[in-house]
């Protein structure tokens, strides 16, 4: 066995490189990636998010709202979805850095809603979107369906919590 040492640095070699490529690399790139002002001495972008939108997020999950809705407005050259009306700009990696769980989503059966909150018209129209013409009604008591329950409020807050329409240092509106 005399090319032992030669086998094992190869598999050590084979571990680490990609590792070294994959985890590390994207560490460096996005792991720092905190709240930032789109200049100096502007505000900071993402909001922190308000304690009932990340109640209202384990609703979304568990409702499986992600399998339906992704939650990423693509550039104007990799699809149509600023000229849908789905961002005021692409979305950036920065966007999602206060977010505990990103909700990226993979399908997209309807709209997709990273900038949902800035486009909703007030929070009846966001109720309205929930029930989905009755398929979420459950969520909801009264003959017209006008009474929220706890869970369909924290839903709402976490669709207007929903917002990509501030400028950040790589995602600058344009004005
Ligand atoms: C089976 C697929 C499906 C699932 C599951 C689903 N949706 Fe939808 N959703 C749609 C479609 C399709 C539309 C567009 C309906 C329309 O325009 O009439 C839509 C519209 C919406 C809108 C309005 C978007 C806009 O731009 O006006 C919101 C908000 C929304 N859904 C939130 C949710 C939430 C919250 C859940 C989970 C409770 C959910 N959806 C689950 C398919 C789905």
């Amino acid at each position: 066995m005399k090319n032992l040492n030669t086998l094992l640095a190869g598999i050590f070699l084979a571990v680490a490189l990609p590792f070294g490529a994959l985890v590390i690399s994207s560490q460096v790139q996005l792991g720092s990636l905190g709240r930032a002002p789109a200049e100096e001495g502007g505000p900071l972008f993402p909001s922190r998010e308000p304690g009932l939108a990340i109640q209202g997020r384990t609703v979304y999950v568990s409702l499986g709202c992600v399998s339906c809705h992704t939650q990423q407005v693509r550039p104007a050259g990799q699809g149509s979805d600023i000229a849908r009306g789905y961002g005021a700009r692409p979305s950036v990696a920065r966007d999602y850095a206060q977010q505990g769980q990103v909700l990226l989503g993979d399908r997209r059966l309807g709209p997709d809603l990273a900038n949902y909150g800035a486009r909703a018209k007030d929070l009846s129209s966001v109720h309205a979107a929930i029930q989905h013409n009755g398929q979420f009604a459950f969520l909801y008591a009264g003959s017209k369906n006008e009474v929220a329950s706890e869970r369909a409020v924290a839903l709402a807050a976490y669709l207007q919590s929903l917002r990509q329409d501030y400028s950040s240092p790589e995602a600058k509106l344009k004005k």
